[in-house]
């Protein structure tokens, strides 16, 4: 019996389809004031659940509809342009994202920038466009420490959420001591630490609340006798974030030193399920070894933690949509679902901005002639704390876990 937990993590977000208004591209008569945003988006390497055939699609959705609202911003007239975040070998870049950033303000000086998603490529943005008083907003740039730039404002589910997420089980179950926190962190290789910065988030969020935790790094040759004594020793709630097939080696041997499995709950951070190939699959513990019967007892303490995508009609509509579009103009075709809360959240960014300008622009009336960028953080301070009301469809991202049906 599957046993669920969700909790409410962020926006809910408006999806409205549809096109086709009279401002078509043909349309000389549309003398409206352009008012720039600038993407810093990967743009070749879908791994990223940001990367931009997978964003580009949704933010041009957005965008239309902005463009296409007689009333939202009247006399304006949004435009998109994008700056690559990636090295030569494809990678999120801490170097580029900042480089593109400049050449992007200098080139068209945009009202505010979208993206990057990337943490180390966030970084460098968020202090310009901080410094800049140019409003950021993304769906990426998860990790903790986004919260002190004045300039960004998240949209997609951040580590923070995560992290209130995890308290939220602690104190459902009054668990204030023993969690452990197991992740994997390769330093030298390319990646952006997604292991480490998820865990950072429930790190941060315990610690807050006094509840004890050890924690624990997987560096590259990983003995894994020695974590499974660390986690006897020092947990019983243990917060594990790294590969799935580590997870399963891990498990494995638990299972074979004969561990009182029922002392321990195992919680597998996975957000995107990736592990789970994407949620399609229900044996994450089954890779058709020797090890299979091992893994599948050793899997009953286990529950996985992802994001939840939503079940009604119009997200539906929105992902159709999307994945029609990213075929049209990227011959892409997308596939792992759960990225699609990403570019969904990006569309909401855009949605949000729109929304915060309007009312910015409301309140601050400029002279005569063009309107003027108004002030970032008069416009950012409009989109904190904010959720969409009045519109009737609308989803919201959650964050679950589910106990695997193991027989
Ligand atoms: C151009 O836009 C105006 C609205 O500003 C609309 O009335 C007109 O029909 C459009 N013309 C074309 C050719 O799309
Ligand atoms: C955590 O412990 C510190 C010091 O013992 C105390 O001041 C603080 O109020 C505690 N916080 C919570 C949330 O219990
Ligand atoms: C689209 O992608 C597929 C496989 O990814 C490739 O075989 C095909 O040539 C591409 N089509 C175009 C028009 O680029
Ligand atoms: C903001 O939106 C309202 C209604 O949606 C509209 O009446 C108003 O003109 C807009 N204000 C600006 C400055 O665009
Ligand atoms: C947003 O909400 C948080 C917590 O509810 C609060 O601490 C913060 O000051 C709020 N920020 C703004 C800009 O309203």
């Amino acid at each position: 019996m599957p046993f669920w937990l969700r909790l409410l993590l962020l926006l809910s977000v408006p999806l409205i389809q549809s096109d086709g208004c009279s401002f078509s591209s043909g349309n000389m008569t549309d003398d409206r004031q352009k008012v720039t945003l600038a993407a810093i988006l990967p743009t070749t390497n879908t791994d990223y659940p940001w990367s931009w055939p997978r964003v580009a699609p949704a933010l041009n959705q957005a965008i239309s509809r902005v463009n296409c609202d007689p009333w939202l911003l009247p006399g304006l007239k949004l435009h998109l342009v994008h700056g690559n975040s990636e090295n030569n070998a494809g990678y999120c870049s801490d170097s580029m994202a900042p480089l593109v950033a400049v050449d992007l303000k200098l080139a068209h000086d945009p009202w505010a920038f979208i993206g990057p998603g990337c943490d180390y490529s966030s970084s460098p943005v968020a202090r310009f466009t901080t410094h800049w008083d140019v409003p950021m907003v993304t769906a990426g740039a998860r990790a903790i420490g986004f919260k002190t730039y004045g300039a960004v404002t998240n949209t997609g589910p951040t580590h923070l959420k995560l992290g209130e997420f995890s308290l939220k089980i602690q104190e459902t179950f009054g668990w204030q001591r023993h969690a452990m926190l197991v992740y994997s962190d390769n330093k030298d290789s390319n990646d952006d630490r997604p292991y480490y910065f998820a865990v950072e988030g429930v790190y941060d969020l315990l610690r807050i609340q006094n509840i004890s935790t050890y924690d624990y790094s997987l560096e590259n040759d990983i003995n894994y006798k020695l974590v499974v004594q660390k986690i006897r020793e020092n947990g019983r709630v243990v917060y594990v974030c790294c590969p799935l097939d580590i997870f399963r080696n891990l498990m494995v041997q638990f299972w074979k030193e004969g561990a009182d499995l029922e002392n321990f709950v195992f919680f597998f951070i996975d957000l995107f399920a990736e592990g789970l190939g994407g949620g399609r699959s229900a044996r994450p513990w089954y890779q058709g070894d020797q090890d299979d019967y091992a893994a599948k007892l050793a899997f009953r303490s286990v529950k996985v933690l992802t994001y939840m995508e939503p079940h009604n009609p119009e997200y539906f509509q929105f992902v159709e949509t999307l994945k029609r579009d990213a075929k049209e103009s990227f011959n892409f075709t997308i596939k792992d679902s759960l990225y699609n809360l990403v570019a969904a959240s990006f569309y909401d960014g855009v949605m949000l901005y729109s929304q915060a300008l309007n009312e910015t622009l409301s309140q601050h009336r400029t002279g005569p002639g063009p309107i003027k960028r108004p002030k970032g953080d008069l416009v950012t301070r409009r989109m904190w704390n904010r959720t969409f009301s009045g519109d009737p469809s609308r989803f919201h991202v959650c964050l679950f876990w589910t106990d695997l049906a193991v027989g």
